[in-house]
C-alpha cells in the first residue's frame, strides 16, 4: 500500500516509540560510543538501538520495503517504497543533554536519491517536548492535532533563520560566508543543533528560514515535506566543489532572498 495517510500513521506511531525509547536511554545517561566523520559527528549506543527498533517493526509490518538510515546499510527493498530514518537527530545534542533532539523518518518513492525521490509521508518527534510533527503528501502537515500553514506574506527584511555546519571541515569556511551574507536581513540567526527540528521550526513559523550546507538524506527526508506541506519552500540546490549539497528552507516571502544570499 502506498497510501500516504497509511504510511504517515505507521511513521507517527514508530517515531514515538523510537522517541520513548531515546528519550529512557537519555534519562539513564549517554556516552559517545564513537567519533565517525569529524569530531562533531558522533554516534551513541542509544542512535543504534533505536535505529534497530524503527528497522526491525518496519520489516515485520512492511517487509517488502526498502530502508535508509543513518547508522545502519542501505537495503533497496522490493516495493518502490524506501523509509528513510535518523534514529536521533541532533546527537551531539542528544549525548550532552541539550534537549533539542528529534526521531525523524519518512517514507519515499522512486528510491534513495533526494534529488529525484517523491516524498509521501513524514513524521519528526521530539521526545523532550513531545511534540509529533507530521505531514501526507497532498494531505497537510501537523504539529500534533494543529494544521500548519506558513505565512505567506511576511518578507525577509527581520527574518528569525536557522543554520548549522556541516560536519566535512571542507564546508566550514563557507558556512561562516553564508552567515555573513545572510545576517544583513536576519533579524538574528540560531544554530539549534538538529536539522529536522530546524525545518520543522519553519513548518511551525517559529523561524522563517533555514539553511545549511552538507545535510544527508535522513536529517531532511521527512522535514522537508512537513515544510511543504505546510506551505513553505524547500529545496536541495546542487553540490559546490566541497561535494555537497545545499538545504535551504522558507517561508515564501523570504525564500528567493535567502537562497540567493545562501548560495556562493
Ligand atoms: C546533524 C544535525 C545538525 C546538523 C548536521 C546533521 P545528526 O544530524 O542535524 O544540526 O548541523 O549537519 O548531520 O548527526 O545529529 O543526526
Amino acid at each position: 500500500d502506498t497510501d500516504p495517510r497509511e504510511l504517515e500513521s505507521i511513521a507517527v506511531d514508530l517515531a514515538r516509540e523510537a522517541g520513548a525509547l531515546a528519550r529512557q536511554r537519555r534519562s539513564e545517561g549517554v556516552s559517545i560510543a564513537a567519533t565517525k566523520s569529524a569530531l562533531a559527528d558522533i554516534v551513541t549506543e542509544a542512535d543504534r538501538e533505536v535505529e534497530t527498533l524503527i528497522r526491525s517493526r518496519l520489516r515485520e509490518i512492511r517487509p517488502a520495503d526498502g530502508f535508509l538510515g543513518e547508522e545502519s546499510d542501505a537495503d533497496p527493498g522490493t516495493s518502490g517504497i524506501t523509509w528513510v530514518v535518523d534514529p536521533i537527530d541532533g546527537t551531539v545534542n542528544y549525548a550532552y543533554g541539550i534537549p533539542f533532539y528529534a526521531v525523524s523518518i519518512a517514507a519515499v518513492h522512486g528510491g534513495a536519491d533526494p534529488e529525484t525521490w517523491t516524498a509521501l509521508a513524514a513524521a519528526v518527534y521530539v521526545p523532550s517536548l513531545d511534540e509529533m510533527f507530521h505531514a501526507a503528501r497532498g494531505a497537510g502537515a501537523w504539529l500534533d492535532a494543529r494544521p500548519l500553514h506558513v505565512e505567506a506574506d511576511a518578507s525577509a527584511a527581520g527574518a528569525l533563520l536557522a543554520t548549522g555546519f556541516g560536519y566535512d571541515p571542507a564546508t566550514h569556511a563557507g558556512d561562516l560566508g553564508r552567515v555573513s551574507r545572510v545576517m544583513p536581513i536576519a533579524r538574528d540567526i540560531r544554530r539549534m543543533g538538529a536539522a529536522s527540528i530546524d525545518l520543522c521550526s519553519v513548518a511551525a513559523g517559529r523561524v522563517d528560514g533555514y539553511f545549511e550546507r552538507g545535510l544527508k538524506p535522513w536529517d531532511h527526508a521527512a522535514a522537508g515535506l512537513i515544510v511543504t506541506e505546510a506551505g513553505g519552500r524547500f529545496e536541495l540546490f546542487a553540490a559546490d566543489e566541497t561535494g555537497r549539497v545545499l538545504v535551504v528552507a522558507a517561508i515564501p516571502g523570504v525564500f528567493d532572498r535567502l537562497a540567493t544570499l545562501a548560495q556562493p
